[in-house]
């Protein structure tokens, strides 16, 4: 098990979009592994494969110390097919430090997916985990929080997180 690091915007990694797991191989469970340690590490609430430079369809997720209630969720290819529901509410992202914005989500879904053992599972979640759910399934495929913001907000935000990063 190893803490791996995490990348940050503008990593070319964050914006690809990551391939199913078809077998589930040693590898795969050292990396689910590493990803929990590397979560807990940087206290996050949820993380997916792509963050750790691995773009797979694999998330993590627990959002237990925030919200009680839900434990340790992994979800290997996970799909949303169902939602109900807005809801507006804080958020950030472990590859976008230092950096909170109010993203609109669906309040309610079902998402369906593969556990540790490739069992088949559905999860119907709200609150909390239902946004970090959607978080995490948005890195599956390229998407970063702050996608969701209108284009001045975007624009804003790019040129001060930029900003930031050139200071460093
Ligand atoms: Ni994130």
């Amino acid at each position: 098990m190893a803490v791996r690091e995490i990348k940050k915007f503008p990593d070319e990694v964050l914006r690809q979009k990551s391939i199913p797991i078809e077998d589930y191989t040693s590898e795969t469970d050292s990396l689910i592994q590493d990803m929990i340690e590397t979560m807990y590490c940087a206290s996050g609430i949820g993380l997916a494969a792509p963050q750790v430079a691995e773009p797979m369809r694999i998330i993590v997720i627990d959002t237990s110390w925030k919200e009680d209630g839900n434990p340790l969720l992994v979800l290997i290819n996970p799909e949303i097919i169902e939602g109900s529901g807005y809801t507006d509410s804080e958020e950030g992202c472990l590859s976008v430090p230092q950096y909170l914005a109010t993203v609109k989500r669906t309040a309610n879904i079902l998402v369906r997916g593969y556990d540790r053992n490739m069992k088949p599972i559905e999860i119907q979640c709200d609150g909390l985990l239902a946004r970090v759910v959607q978080h995490e399934i948005d890195h599956l495929n390229g998407i970063l929080f702050f996608d969701h913001l209108s284009l001045i907000k975007r624009e804003f935000f790019k040129k001060r997180y930029l900003k930031s990063l050139s200071k460093q």
